[in-house]
């Protein structure tokens, strides 16, 4: 539990890109909540350094806005102020090596003496490794006194060959042990959740297998569009966006053995052992196991060329080559401008082998469904057949739910930052991916990104705005005798 960590005494967080959007709406909220809480260590300061021309305070001018706009609702106006003396900024270029020494400098009059430090690269991928190396070179990335660790947003590589470049670019300069990889969707609550779920409690882990589950989908819909970050998406696209790092993040959760412990390489262990059983979609057979789409506009939006075939949305069936899911289908789904914001995994349970219950003419018994909700609306279902009063023998499915809001409160549910910030920070590394992991994932998205980008390819289907995408990612499913479900946020 985040609460439990001792935290260090002194700590420096430097952002790189700190002038950009992620910083502004996410990485400083999350670390004001975190001072707000007192969660951050006793003596900290939080250095921007990028290529806007910020004084001191211009950026916390800048960053207060954001704060203001982005997360008003935390906002308290005499707590900014005091966490506002702790922010500095230092301009220059990500490739300059006189900037580091500026960097350095400004670090010495602050820190006086050793303090922890968490780089965070939250700039464009490609100055990932120009940043690693100029900290080495600037002898910034080693202390003998304290740690030294490296955030790195994603995308990491765009490819499994680049990201291995990636990770040996920075493997000359930190260790892997000083690495934490980001990927926001293991800092939401519900996705933490699901270890939980699964193994502090005996009765889901009892059925959590072939001989009950008759298969598991994993829904990330998302009702926005690409919106102002084109330039960028048109080159990554759906597969690269949010299967290879979300939804292979989320379907090891949901689908990997029990680890040993709750220690971070226990857990990651299990994880990376789950993502190379994942059996290999050849690219000759995209079109049998996976639908891609583009929703109707996107090429109009500035960035994207007027003949672009980059999916923006995403249906795969994948089969997982172990004991435990031998011939149970996977079926995973993204996409952008869909009908509503789900993300949620969902569990489809073997019907009973034999019914003693007499069904009406045409009634079919709908199976049991465990839904965990990973957002908007957090939480669990569970949908299990009951009979109706008053009846001799007729039956209907109901639900039990779970929210955490009415549970546990509306304000309880941190964003993902806020409790990735805080693990890094105490050198924490459980919802951090590590490097075989990334590798593992990327070594099954790359033999379908190169079907698809052959004549072997299944259509590029135009959706409409607001719909579930592609009619061919039904027909996936109804092939094998299942449609797509999604229970939650829809409350009895
Ligand atoms: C990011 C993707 O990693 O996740 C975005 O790059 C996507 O395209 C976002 O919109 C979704 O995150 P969340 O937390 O809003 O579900």
């Amino acid at each position: 539990m985040t609460e439990e960590h001792d935290g260090a005494k002194l700590a420096t967080v430097v952002i790189f890109g700190a002038s950009g959007d992620l910083t502004q709406r996410k990485l400083i909220p999350a670390l004001f909540n975190l001072y707000c809480k007192d969660r951050l260590p006793a003596e900290f300061n939080i250095v921007g350094f990028a290529h806007t021309g910020f004084s001191d305070e211009a950026f916390r001018e800048h960053l207060q806005e954001g704060m203001q706009q982005f997360a008003a609702e935390n906002y308290e106006a005499a707590a900014w102020a005091s966490f506002a003396r702790r922010l500095w900024y230092v301009p220059g270029s990500f490739d300059k090596p006189d900037d580091y020494a500026a960097l350095q400098a400004k670090l010495a009059t602050l820190e006086d003496g050793a303090a922890d430090r968490l780089y965070y690269l939250a700039t464009a991928p490609r100055f990932f490794p120009v940043i690693a190396r100029q900290l080495g070179a600037a002898g910034m990335a080693r202390s003998d006194q304290a740690t030294r660790q490296l955030i790195v947003e994603k995308p990491f590589g765009s490819d499994l060959a680049s990201a291995r470049e990636l990770t040996q670019a920075l493997h000359e300069v930190f260790d892997e042990g000083q690495i934490y990889r980001i990927d926001h969707f293991l800092g939401k609550e519900t996705a933490q959740n699901i270890l939980f779920l699964r193994f502090a409690n005996t009765l889901f882990e009892l059925g959590w297998n072939r001989d009950h589950i008759a298969n598991v989908q994993i829904t990330v819909a998302e009702q926005v569009d690409v919106g102002h970050r084109a330039g960028y998406y048109d080159q990554a696209g759906i597969l690269r966006d949010m299967f290879q790092n979300h939804l292979l993040q989320l379907l090891a959760l949901a689908a990997m053995e029990p680890p040993i412990s709750f220690a971070a390489d226990a857990i990651r262990d299990e994880k990376v052992k789950l993502l190379a059983s994942i059996r290999p979609i050849a690219p000759e057979d995209v079109a049998l196991h996976t639908v891609r789409g583009q929703y109707e506009g996107y090429r109009d939006a500035p960035g994207v060329a007027a003949d672009s075939q980059t999916a923006t949305y995403a249906a795969v069936r994948l089969f997982i080559d172990n004991w435990r899911w031998q011939g149970v289908p996977f079926y995973l789904r993204s996409g952008k401008a869909l009908a509503q914001k789900a993300t949620e995994i969902l569990v489809e349970f073997r019907c009973p082998p034999h019914l003693m219950f007499p069904l009406a003419p045409g009634q079919m018994i709908e199976s049991n469904i465990l839904s965990l909700c990973i957002q908007p609306d957090e939480g669990v279902h569970f949908k299990f057949q009951a009979k109706v009063p008053d009846t001799v023998a007729q039956m209907r499915p109901v639900n039990m739910e779970f929210h955490y809001d009415d549970t546990f409160g509306q304000t309880v549910i941190p964003d993902a930052y806020e409790r990735l910030l805080f693990d890094a920070i105490a050198g924490d590394k459980t919802l951090f991916t590590r490097s075989d992991g990334i590798e593992n994932a990327w070594r099954f998205i790359d033999p379908i990104l190169e079907g698809w980008s052959s004549p072997a390819a299944p259509p590029l289907a135009t959706y409409a705005r607001d719909s579930w995408g592609p009619g061919a990612a039904e027909e996936l499913l109804r092939q094998d005798g299942h449609s797509w479900l999604l229970t939650c946020g829809q409350h009895d």
